[in-house]
């Protein structure tokens, strides 16, 4: 008797599971109805205000009828989420060209022996130090290739901290910091503790695309916060708290910043943190250019501001020219870094000794970073003078990084279709501006190659804009 009831209640759980799909279902075309709309208007995708209204409106059923609330919250994100994708499919079929393929493009070309000049790049063009790349022959010899703790060496870690704490006057301590491979995998591991599955993660952009990549792929709802050249790329008064729902748990910021060159003064760190703060957010601070900065010798950093509430991600990879070591870290509260270092030891295990040995050097080695940025600030400041001289071409002067975001002063300039011309037509590579959020008229230039290519470069690039007129 009990089963057979048992299997009845089965019966109609099933019926109630189909009838949620084909809500689903009915809800998708109506959002589609909508996507339609808003393309014929003209109006962006995302609208934050709407989706708002409706978590309110659900939360407040949802307690209504005794649902817990963190479900609902996620029910409803991905519910948004379907509706969101089907709307972007719909207003955006045209297939851009992104950093990924003119980069590939431009190995092939090379490959096939043509002298391609490259300002697509994002990795400087000095490798590590000398007494790095012995270090690490010696580690190697040594026999540093063993399985060890997924926390890094403690020789690396306190580097790590001494070094945060003699710049900005911290006081980290080696359990606060984990080695990583690299910032993305700092970024990758930061996002997966500090947020759950639908959870929302705001990034302002023009932004570094792996941060909705890896957003996405964890499931995460990627929120996006436009601020535009005219503004100096300064996030708006006031536009996090309104962007700000129930569902959003973490905010990413890069000063200074790929792809426009902007940092923060302390000043503006300090407002836009503090207003994270309030709204609640939890802040990965991408700090992997800190010492790319001109006006000092490195830029504000989040720890001077806050004592918990965020991480900090920090690289070996442009200060170094270490790309391929495939060594960063992450700096947080100790329960933070714990669960971190588990996540780091179901991936890798942990980082290859010698690599930290490596790294462990380069934190000596201070000097040659220090020439190597006054380099890159002698090729921006060229660039930066080259593209003066282009009525069309507007751009912000750069307060770091070895990049610039140039916007072309043409309404229907499209930064995919430009960069794939250059590369073709002319032999230089550029990133398209739309690989950075929906930034068509611009194209991100990369400093790491020496002035006389850079020339040559940019001379082709001035030519190739006059023709568009
Ligand atoms: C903003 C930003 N963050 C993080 C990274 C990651 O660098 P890596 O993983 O080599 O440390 C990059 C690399 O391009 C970047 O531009």
């Amino acid at each position: 008797m009990s089963e057979l009831e048992a299997n009845n209640i089965r019966g109609e759980i099933k019926r109630i599971t189909k009838e949620i799909l084909r809500l689903a279902a009915e809800r998708r075309s109506l959002s589609l109805k909508i996507g339609d709309i808003k393309s014929k208007l003209g109006l962006e995708v995302l609208d934050r205000r709407i989706e708002a209204e409706l978590l309110n409106d659900s939360l407040k059923y949802a307690e209504e009828l005794g649902l817990d609330r963190d479900f609902t919250r996620r029910l409803i994100s991905l519910l948004i989420s379907d509706s969101v994708k089907a709307q972007e499919e719909k207003v955006d079929r045209t297939k851009e060209v992104g950093l990924r393929e003119i980069f590939y493009m431009a190995l092939e070309l090379e490959k096939s022996g043509r002298k391609v000049i490259r300002l697509e790049i994002g990795e400087p063009d000095f490798t590590a130090p000398i007494d790095v790349i012995q270090e690490t022959c010696n580690a190697l010899r040594e026999g540093k290739s063993r399985y060890l703790s997924s926390y890094g060496i403690i020789e690396l870690r306190r580097g790590i901290a001494e070094r945060i704490n003699t710049i900005y006057g911290t006081d980290f301590k080696p359990e606060n910091v984990l080695v990583t491979g690299g910032g993305v995998m700092a970024i990758y591991i930061s996002i997966q503790v500090l947020s759950s599955l639908g959870d929302e993660v705001i990034v302002p952009e023009p932004a570094w695309p792996l941060y909705r990549q890896i957003a996405e792929h964890l499931g995460r709802r990627y929120v996006p916060l436009r601020t535009s050249l005219e503004d100096k790329w300064t996030l708006r008064n006031g536009m996090l708290q309104e962007n700000v729902t129930d569902s959003s748990k973490l905010l990413i910021i890069n000063y200074p910043n790929n792809p426009t060159g902007r940092a923060l003064s302390l000043h503006e760190l300090k407002n836009l943190v503090e207003e994270a703060h309030e709204c609640g957010l939890t802040i990965i601070s991408d700090e992997v250019y800190s010492q790319y900065y001109f006006h000092d010798s490195y830029a504000p950093s989040i720890v001077q501001i806050l004592d918990s509430g965020y991480v900090l991600v920090g690289s070996f990879s442009k200060m170094w020219g270490m790309t391929g070591y495939r060594i960063g870290y992450l700096i947080g509260e100790k329960e933070f870094i714990d669960k971190a270092a588990y996540i780091l030891g179901l991936m890798i295990t942990c980082i290859p000794e010698f690599i930290q040995r490596a790294a462990l050097k380069a934190l000596q080695d201070d000097e040659y970073v220090k020439k190597n940025i006054e380099e890159t600030k002698k090729r921006i400041n060229y660039i930066l003078n080259m593209l003066s001289r282009n009525s069309l071409i507007k751009v912000y002067p750069s307060d770091g990084t070895f990049y610039l975001f140039p916007k072309i002063d043409l309404p229907a300039f499209n930064s995919s279709d430009f960069a794939l011309n250059l590369l073709k037509e002319h032999s230089v590579a550029v990133a398209p501006g739309s690989g950075f959020g929906p930034y068509r008229q611009h194209i991100r230039l990369s400093a790491v190659k020496p002035i006389e290519e850079i020339k040559i470069g940019l001379e082709k690039l001035n030519q190739a804009i006059s023709l568009l007129q």
